[in-house]
């Protein structure tokens, strides 16, 4: 976990604003498709911890079923051995590295994890919720799904099916097991999305559920008896747990459920749970009836990311298409990559990644437009006020219009990314903002209004460079959640900190816009360049 820290800036009962990740198999590294979801958490809760609220946002694993198992076997060592080692050496230190704040790391391994799920199926049982039966049908251990035949894909042989996510063939399952009385939720989920129009988005992946659940839902088959590598069922431990049902149940586990009940009621329900779009039936149809089973309250909302894709197909290891984070941070660094993804696809799409557009964003977006306004301001500020930020005190209407544009920036990403997830939408009002300063400058000319010496010619200069230099004061507000270390770099160059404005992390949405915050006086400095020109592609 990068940064365990304590947010609770609110009084202790008020509700948190709860973001979930799914929890990510450990068979194996993480690839760019994992963190995107990842980053994309951490982009929307660093914004809601910047408006002030109080923010827990969870990850963590999903180290149960028989894709852990068989993995562990291959590679001779037991499960948990397996989990641990992946867990420590892959997953936790790619977190780290990509500045993700998350509060909490669940692994599902974890005691506080299986006691409570064995209470809350014990619970489901007792209610009647749970009845045993037989199972037989198609399998997919790569999605770890139980399968309709009218799902799959024809395989080489007349006999063999393929899993439509994972091209490879299912395994035929025939075994007694238990079941969950999922088929007696249709009706009640069906009037809960029709009452909450915003539980499942986007509006695509809401019709997709609605369209599955309005057919007949089945019984969902919530055991295994042929393998051990799972929570044991406490009133039969011949079989184990149904991994996904286990793994769901982290959201509640990690929350406080069954332990620590103020907390849980703090946190639960969660405010968003980030899915990718081939897991959604599990987060929009089968978590729900579960809860609904268990008398909790629902999440107020799952929302689904599209996958990345590479030659027309979601990247994956299993496709050998997964490539690693940090074969693209060695060569953009942390902050592009953070940005990258999120402006460059609409958040639940698919899009492809390609060295060549990550590139021309870079070099456009992040290299040109923001990064020389910053040295530029710093280095003019240095030039001709000997780095000390002069006042505005000739202002006029050039310098309203960009402190109405700032206005609308903070509006338009206020409410793109901290409520609609449209990050993309967000990063655009916000460069949008970054260019109009730039526009601005070129207008003004600074470098031409420096060579009139007259005291009406350095009130201009003067109020020029000010309004520069407020303008990244509050870009570097408004990107901190995106790019934390370029915005503390940008934050030092403007001497913002030592001036009183505090800490960036103490800074606000709320009073972003106000317009004048950065003292005059305020010691400006060059500073490191915040996205220094990239070196060739490396061919390896
Ligand atoms: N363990 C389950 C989730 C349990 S949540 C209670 C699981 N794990 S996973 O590791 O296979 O996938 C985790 C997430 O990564 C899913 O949301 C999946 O959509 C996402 N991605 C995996 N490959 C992806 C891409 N190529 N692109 C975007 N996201 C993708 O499913």
């Amino acid at each position: 976990m990068a940064a365990t820290a304590d947010h609770s800036t609110t009084g202790a009962s008020a509700p948190a604003y709860y973001v979930s990740t799914p929890i990510y198999y450990v068979n194996d590294r993480p690839h760019l498709g994992h963190a995107y979801t990842t980053v994309a958490g951490d982009v929307l809760t660093r914004w809601h911890r910047q408006r002030g609220e109080k923010v827990w946002y969870l990850t963590g694993t999903d180290e149960h079923g028989q894709k852990i198992m068989r993995t562990a076997e291959t590679n001779g060592v037991s499960p948990q051995e397996w989990c641990d080692k992946l867990v420590e050496e892959a997953w936790k230190p790619l977190w780290e590295h990509l500045e993700i704040a998350n509060d909490d790391f669940i692994r599902t391994t974890e005691e506080r994890h299986t006691a409570r799920v064995q209470e809350f199926v014990q619970d489901l049982y007792d209610k009647g919720e749970i009845y045993k039966g037989g199972y037989s049908g198609p399998y997919c251990v790569g999605c770890e799904e139980f399968k309709l035949p009218s799902e799959l894909l024809d395989g080489a042989t007349a006999d063999e099916k393929l899993c439509a996510v994972h091209k490879r063939p299912v395994e035929w399952l025939e075994e007694e097991n238990y079941f969950f009385r999922l088929s007696a939720y249709g009706p009640q989920l069906l009037e809960f999305y029709a009452a909450n129009p915003d539980f499942i988005q986007p509006a695509s992946a809401r019709n997709e559920v609605l369209r599955f659940v309005e057919q007949d839902l089945k019984d969902l088959s919530i055991s295994r008896s042929t393998f051990d590598w799972g929570v044991p069922l406490p009133w039969d431990e011949k079989h184990v747990l149904y991994v996904w049902v286990d793994a769901l149940q982290n959201y509640i586990t990690a929350a406080g459920y069954g332990s620590d009940p103020e907390r849980f009621a703090e946190l639960w329900p969660a405010s968003v749970h980030l899915v990718g779009k081939d897991i959604l039936r599990f987060h929009a149809v089968i978590w729900p009836a579960m809860l609904m089973a268990a008398g909790l309250p629902l999440p107020k909302r799952v929302v689904a990311n599209g996958w990345l894709m590479v030659g027309g197909e979601k990247m994956s290891k299993s496709n050998l298409t997964g490539i690693a984070p940090t074969d693209l941070t060695s060569h953009f660094g942390v902050d592009a990559y953070r940005y990258y993804f999120l402006r460059a696809i609409p958040f639940g799409t698919d899009g492809s990644f390609s060295w060549e557009d990550f590139t021309a964003r870079y070099t456009s977006e992040l290299a040109n437009d923001f990064g020389n306004l910053a040295s530029r301001v710093a280095a003019m500020v240095g030039k001709y006020f000997d780095g000390v930020l002069p006042s505005a005190t000739a202002a006029g209407d050039a310098e309203q219009a960009v402190a109405d544009g700032l206005t609308r920036a903070v509006e338009t990403a206020d409410r793109k990314i901290g409520e609609e997830l449209d990050f993309a939408g967000g990063l655009a009002a916000i460069f949008e903002f970054v260019k109009q300063v730039n526009g601005y400058l070129t207008e003004q000319e600074p470098w031409k209004v420096a060579k009139d010496d007259s005291a009406e010619g350095r009130a201009r200069l003067a109020t020029i460079l000010y309004t520069a230099a407020e303008a990244l004061r509050a870009t570097a507000v408004l990107l901190n959640p995106v790019m934390p270390s370029t915005a503390e770099k940008l934050w030092a160059s403007l001497g913002a900190e030592a001036a009183g404005l505090g800490a960036l992390s103490a800074q606000t949405v709320a009073t972003v816009a106000d317009w004048g915050r950065l003292p005059a006086g305020a010691t400006v400095t060059k500073g490191e360049i915040l996205f220094p020109r990239l070196e060739e592609k490396p061919t390896a």
